[in-house]
């Protein structure tokens, strides 16, 4: 054989070895560090961290007048306008506002640095000066992004704000920073009218909106407040141009508040460095990323993952157009029946998501195809087992040709909800359950990347890779993110454990934040410099690594409770445990240091229970009494005891008394979060008397 052939084969060969190791691939490999001793792991990829993924770019700012420059005539921010707007009346009273949206309308590259440009003199021309604060306080839209590139070009710190972290925390974050400026939409600006006697710093509105509302004029009358339009502003600058002061690396671009566990918000200091190093990550993760792809932004700006995502897109030339969580989809709640929501009229090709939204497209369709039932039903329910079996690993499952034929038959009815051509999904904020996982993977044949990170981290940790199928883990640590698992005796969790080891996660590298803003103390307790000068972010997550170099997330810290006799609880784990009885629709376990078992809390599965109860014959007037009956609980307890035994919980992880809950636990309740997570204080506030009576008696 002649040497040229063998030379091409040989890399043919290796790379069908590799192909077929698929499953054995190292994604993340043991790095030595420093700082206390673990178990580290870095991107198998990188075996330098990753700080930048575009030559002489060190800030935000940079990156966003590189691409400017280079892509001056493409589309940038797309906004849809609006046609028409109705309010119906339901029969039960309450009125729902209905949209009609039109087609997006886009401005180019060159367009919105121009006006970026002029927000950023504007703003100086105002009397905003650069080491003053600003804030931004809106919905995710084409504004917020010029603003928040305007304030870059200041060098001015943005501090964001979630919308439902509520007023008090509002005023507490505004205050804290003591911000001067305030940049919101017209609805936000009527709730900071309301609180304007609390905010002693603010001297200045921006109005995204050209139309004040009429409330705001008490405030410009009595000369406390001068509120202006954001088109006012950047008019002001046109006519007044002043040159930009530019940040550096180490300067802080945002300051993000979010709610702590406990008590008062906290806000997290990011600098230009941070935060582009998580968007370069980023950029390696998403196959392909490039001039061409479209994302639809609609989840709240005020989260890192969407401003990493926003600056990635604008990084690489793409487009961004706007939309709303209630105007998603063409059957979204503020949609007008028979018009095309944001996905529909936008088309998108990459799109993030937490997993509360991708839960809810799952049981929509679900529901959908029960409803439809017969052929429909069976089709859909055949052509998903075999692309499972597929996914799962069997040779014979659908693949290639037959692939092709389910997607045209079935799935792109579902690949159409979303526009029909979603090739990439983020998924970030909570852990995503497999099943939906598995899901989105088969309905939209699209991979979803899911990442696990914190805000303290500007979301820098790990994230999936797109070609890894397996579920119910969070990946391999990004290229920015060293991952390193410490001993945590105290909870049984060490890095010797077998078959994995498993420790207190510690996130190291560029993406780690600087710390909380004006508070020291809790800065020092979580963040720690090592002596070769790497940050370290302690998380309180409990993770174990598998032999390809990816983390599981499996437990908290906070949430492992010691009894009174040593034995140590782990809340999460006996929750996810017991919640599988048919009579639980959610609950939280609850022990403390004072007694010697553990109590719950169970919201009731009303169809269940009362299918029981018509079964017994057990007569009620409400589901609320029958959650009081005594034989009701009776039931509920032992149905957890079964459910405990067949996950070989120990005696005293069994609550040793429950108290039933007939209503739902919901976000609006504020007793979850929006991702459905437990919000642990709030319950314990909420239920204090309950609980302390299952102690009692
Ligand atoms: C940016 O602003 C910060 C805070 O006001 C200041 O410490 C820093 O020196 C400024 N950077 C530049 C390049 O002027
Ligand atoms: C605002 O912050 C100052 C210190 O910066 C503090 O003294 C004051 O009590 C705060 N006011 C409110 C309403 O929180
Ligand atoms: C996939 O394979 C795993 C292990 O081989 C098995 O436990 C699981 O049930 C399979 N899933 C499906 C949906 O076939």
């Amino acid at each position: 054989m002649s040497p040229y052939i063998v030379g091409a084969l040989v890399p043919l060969l290796v790379a069908l070895l590799y192909q077929n190791s698929k499953n054995t691939k190292k994604r993340g490999v043991p790095v030595d560090v420093g700082g206390e001793p673990g178990y580290a792991i870095r991107n198998s990829r990188f075996p330098i961290l990753l700080e930048t993924a575009w030559e002489g770019v060190s800030t935000l700012a940079q990156l966003f007048e590189l691409a400017c420059k280079e892509h001056a005539d493409k589309y940038l921010l797309g906004t849809r306008t609006l046609i028409s707007k109705d309010t119906q009346v339901s029969a039960d009273g309450r009125s729902f506002e209905k949209l009609h949206l039109g087609e997006y309308e886009w401005l180019t590259y060159g367009e919105v640095f121009e006006k970026v440009c002029n927000f950023a003199s504007g703003l100086a021309h105002l009397g905003h000066r650069s080491e003053e604060r600003v804030a931004i306080f809106a919905d995710t839209r084409a504004e917020w992004f010029m603003a928040l590139q305007g304030s870059f070009r200041r060098n001015i710190s943005v501090v964001t704000i979630y919308a439902s972290l509520g007023e008090e925390a509002l005023c507490y974050s505004l205050n804290e920073t003591e911000v001067t400026t305030v940049i919101c939409g017209n609805k936000e600006l009527k709730k900071l009218v309301e609180v304007s006697g609390q905010l002693d710093t603010v001297k200045r509105v921006i109005c995204m909106d050209d139309e004040i509302p009429s409330s705001a004029s008490l405030e410009v009358q009595s000369g406390r407040w001068r509120v202006v339009s954001m088109a006012d502003v950047e008019k002001l600058g046109r006519e007044n141009p002043v040159d930009a002061v530019l940040p550096l690396a180490a300067d802080i671009a945002v300051i993000m508040y979010t709610s702590g566990s406990t008590g008062l918000p906290k806000g997290v200091m990011m600098t230009h460095g941070n935060v582009l190093a998580v968007v370069s990550s980023v950029r390696t993760i998403v196959p392909g990323l490039e001039s061409n792809d479209v994302y639809l932004a609609y989840l709240p700006l005020a989260h890192i993952l969407e401003i990493a995502a926003e600056n990635l897109v604008a990084g690489v030339g793409s487009a961004i157009g706007y939309g709303s969580p209630l105007t998603l989809t063409d059957t979204s709640n503020k949609i007008k029946r028979g018009t095309k929501g944001d996905a529909t009229a936008l088309r998108p090709t990459v799109m993030a998501a937490v997993p509360a939204i991708l839960d809810r497209v799952r049981e929509g369709v679900r529901k959908k195809v029960d409803e439809k039932g017969g052929i429909t039903k069976k089709l859909f329910d055949f052509a998903y087992a075999r692309r499972i079996s597929a996914i799962n690993g069997s040779w014979f499952g659908a693949r290639g040709l037959e692939m092709l034929l389910w997607n045209f038959l079935v799935f792109r009815k579902v690949r159409a909800i979303l526009g029909g051509r979603i090739r990439f999904l983020l998924s970030g904020g909570a852990p995503l359950s497999g099943d939906t996982q598995r899901f989105i993977n088969i309905c939209l044949g699209a991979p979803i990347g899911q990442g696990y990170g914190l805000t303290e981290t500007c979301a820098g940790g790990t994230f999936s890779e797109f070609d890894d199928t397996s579920v119910g883990r969070v990946g391999n640590p990004v290229p920015c993110s060293y991952i390193k698992l410490i001993d945590w005796p105290e909870g049984g969790y060490l890095i010797s454990d077998s078959p994995m080891p498993r420790g207190e996660i510690v996130i190291g590298g560029p993406s780690v934040t600087v710390g909380y803003f004006k508070n020291e103390a809790k800065s020092k307790e979580v963040y720690k410099v090592d002596e070769r000068g790497m940050r370290w972010f302690y998380t309180g997550d409990i993770g174990q690594f598998h032999a390809d170099g990816c983390l599981e997330i499996i437990d908290r810290k906070k949430d492992i409770v010691k009894l009174q006799h040593g034995e140590y609880v782990s809340l999460g784990k006996v929750e996810a445990a017991l919640i599988v009885s048919p009579y639980v629709d959610n609950m939280m376990l609850h022990a403390d240091p004072f007694h010697s078992y553990c109590v719950a809390l169970v919201v009731a599965a009303q169809p269940a229970l009362e299918e029981w109860a018509s079964k017994r014959g057990i007569a009620f007037a409400s589901f609320a009494e029958l959650c009081e009956k005594e034989e009701t609980i009776k039931e509920v307890q032992a149905s957890l005891v079964k459910a405990a035994k067949a996950a070989r919980l120990e005696k005293f992880e069994i609550p040793a008394k429950i108290k039933l809950l007939s209503d739902p636990w919901t976000p609006e309740t504020g007793l979850v979060t929006a991702a459905l997570k437990l919000k642990r204080e709030a319950i314990r506030k909420a239920f204090s008397e309950e609980l302390s009576k299952l102690y009692e008696s």
